[in-house]
């Protein structure tokens, strides 16, 4: 039941979310939407309430009121079985993405493609050669376990297991934590690369950050989050001119 392709304007709506955890409320009436076929950063400091909205958006975490569309679908409407189904819309890359230790690469990323595809050996070998060499992830590195590889090269492995399914929008919950500067744009490049080349087809990312100088280099759109509200949702430009005295200590970092 994955859907073919998606042209409304925000492939996900967030509409009066709230959630709380006890007394807590981790989200107070998060109204927005991300726009299709784009690159959208949430950014904001720890705690602000960041991948637990990543979570919602998947329906991993249900709201304690409001809803999240996603591809114009109601996610409160949806049995789980729909619901489980439906995920197959995403790719992703938690934070602390942790690949399986006790399988290579090649098996990492063949995973769901034996989990959730009808493809013989033959195709996977050849989807996961393809989906490990666009990440750059050579084929001497394919047979390697992730304890043997950099921690660079595991984030390209993530990514490349994120993309297995063709998916219609990415989510990277920062995935670039633990990496040096040089490495960290080169796996930002690698993300803006793989969004080129799928944008046509609405192929949209949303990317959860710190980083504020990589953010403001590869997104097309910023969400800044603080205390379980949105305190902007502007395109890359108006947020650099954001008057906004949190935005601004964020910028000057
Ligand atoms: N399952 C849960 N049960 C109770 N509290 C939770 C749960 N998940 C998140 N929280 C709380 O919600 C708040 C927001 O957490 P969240 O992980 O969404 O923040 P974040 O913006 O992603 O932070 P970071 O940048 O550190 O990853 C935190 O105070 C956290 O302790
Ligand atoms: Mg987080």
């Amino acid at each position: 039941m994955s859907t073919k392709s998606f042209s409304g304007e925000y492939s996900v709506v967030f509409k009066n979310l709230k959630k709380s955890f006890g007394t807590a409320a981790v989200l107070n009436d998060v109204s927005f939407g991300i726009h299709t076929g784009k690159i959208t950063t949430i950014l904001g400091f720890s705690g602000a309430g960041k991948t637990t909205l990543m979570k919602h958006i998947l329906g991993l975490t249900k709201p304690t009121s409001g809803d999240v569309e996603v591809m114009g679908r109601s996610l409160g409407e949806m049995s789980e079985l729909e619901l489980r189904e439906f995920r197959r819309n995403f790719g992703m890359v938690f934070q602390y993405a942790a690949l399986f230790d006790f399988l290579t690469s090649f098996e990492n990323v063949a995973f769901p493609l034996r989990e959730f595809t009808k493809m013989n050996e033959e195709e996977i070998e050849q989807k996961v050669m393809g989906l490990l060499d666009s990440v750059g992830i050579s084929k001497e590195a394919a047979y390697r376990l992730p304890s043997e590889l950099s921690g660079g090269m595991r984030k390209r492995v993530g990514l490349a297991r994120g993309l297995a399914l063709d998916p219609h929008i990415m989510l990277y919950d920062e995935p670039t934590s633990g990496l040096d500067p040089i490495t960290t744009h080169t796996v930002y490049e690698l993300m803006r690369d793989t969004h080129r080349a799928k944008q046509k087809n609405g192929f949209t990312s949303i990317i959860i950050s710190h980083d504020i100088h990589a953010t403001l280099k590869y997104s097309d759109y910023i969400c800044f989050m603080e205390k379980g509200q949105v305190v902007e949702h502007l395109d890359v430009e108006s947020f650099k001119l954001s008057k906004n005295p949190v935005i601004r200590r964020f910028l000057e970092l």
